[in-house]
């Protein structure tokens, strides 16, 4: 079968059969050639600041799995630090951030910004020259919202209380970090795409904990400018957007963002789901802890999506990041399973 540039083939809306593969986080600690070159780069972060090693784990599930989309491997929050703000990442506790106050917000500068972060382009530059033609090369950035409650909060928290109470309380300002780092974050994917990404996706991690207004004024809004700013650019180049946990709000997303495809948490039901596939390419949406947990459930998850999405533009993928505890012979299987699949 010849599965020639097929990621990009649905998302310009073609159904293929069995449908592409790639997973959220695949370059990542589950891997033990990411555990050895994480090891050798020292942090995290210079991981993701040197552009031999960024691309060399960028390529490794490809090599292993041959995956149909290799991610740049990178990091949402080094628009933060190229902003400017500290970051660190400690082991088992996830990123720390300097907690912004609403004052410093209109002091916030790009100024440099592009050349902090030009080891991530160059990294993108390597990876496509040594990335197999048909393979299509995904960069990406964090929505504003999701980007921006790290930046408020300091660190992970379940429900982005912070963020949230800070938005009500210091609306202007709020708006005004959503709408630098809109404008900022589409020169990111801008830059990426001139580096040589075929196309990109917009995390919206935390999209899930808002109510219905500020839904629209710090999801939506903020990926409405970066779409549009990056089209005047690129306009050919696909947007996949990720708001999860949006539920019922996926729609207006779609409608109102103008995304080129869907990015499904696997809580999305596949009734609901097929009717967001109608207006468009979506991707995912299989529970990561199916793959954790293999055998049944993990058949079952693998059938429930083909039969009930494979009829439509789908790119299979996971509803969320791949887990370290996730064994590489399920991954195997899954990739089998998909791909031995015909209708
Ligand atoms: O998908 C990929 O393979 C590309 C690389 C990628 C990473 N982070 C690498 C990473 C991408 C696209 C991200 C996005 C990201 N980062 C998001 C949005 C998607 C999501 O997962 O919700 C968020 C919220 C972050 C912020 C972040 N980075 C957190 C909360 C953590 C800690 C959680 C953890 O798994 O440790 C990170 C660290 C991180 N980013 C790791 C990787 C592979 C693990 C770091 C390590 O090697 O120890």
């Amino acid at each position: 079968m010849n599965r020639s540039r097929s990621v990009l083939e649905v998302l310009g809306g073609k159904t293929v059969f069995p449908p592409p593969v790639w997973l959220m986080r695949q370059a990542g600690r589950y891997l033990p050639e990411y555990r050895a070159t994480r090891e050798r780069a020292g942090s995290f972060l210079d991981l993701c600041y040197t552009p031999e090693l960024a691309a060399e784990v960028t390529l490794q599930p490809i090599r292993r799995f041959g995956f149909d989309a290799a991610i740049l491997f990178s990091d949402i929050l080094v628009v933060p630090h190229a902003l400017g703000r500290k970051l660190r990442f400690e082991e088992g506790r996830g990123p720390l951030l300097e907690p912004i106050a609403a004052g410093e917000i209109e002091r916030l500068s790009s100024a440099g910004f592009h050349e902090r972060l030009r080891p991530v382009y160059e990294a993108v530059g390597i990876v496509r020259s040594e990335l197999p033609r048909e393979t299509t090369l995904l960069g990406f950035c964090g929505a504003p919202w999701t980007v921006a409650t790290y930046m408020i909060a300091g660190h992970g928290t379940p429900d982005q209380a912070p963020a949230r109470l800070f938005g009500y309380r210091h609306p202007a300002e709020m708006d005004r970090l959503l709408a630098g780092l809109a404008e900022i974050s589409a020169e990111y994917l801008v830059r990426q795409i001139e580096a040589g990404a075929d196309a990109v996706q917009i995390f919206d991690s935390w999209a899930g904990v808002l109510d219905e207004e500020s839904f629209e004024r710090f999801c939506v809004r903020p990926v409405v400018h970066i779409v549009a700013r990056v089209r005047e650019r690129y306009p050919m180049v696909p947007i996949i957007g990720f708001p999860r946990g949006a539920g019922e709000f996926y729609r207006s997303y779609r409608q109102k963002t103008g995304v080129t495809a869907l990015g499904l948490d696997w809580m999305v039901p596949a009734s609901f789901a097929a009717g967001l596939q109608k207006e468009g390419p979506v991707q995912g949406n299989l529970d990561p802890l199916r793959l954790v947990a293999g055998g049944k459930a993990l058949g079952e998850g693998i059938a429930h999506i083909l039969s009930k999405l494979g009829g439509g533009p789908l790119i299979f993928n996971l509803g969320h990041g791949i887990l370290p505890e996730t064994p590489i012979s399920h991954v195997e299987w899954m990739l089998g399973e998909i791909r031995r699949t015909e209708r």
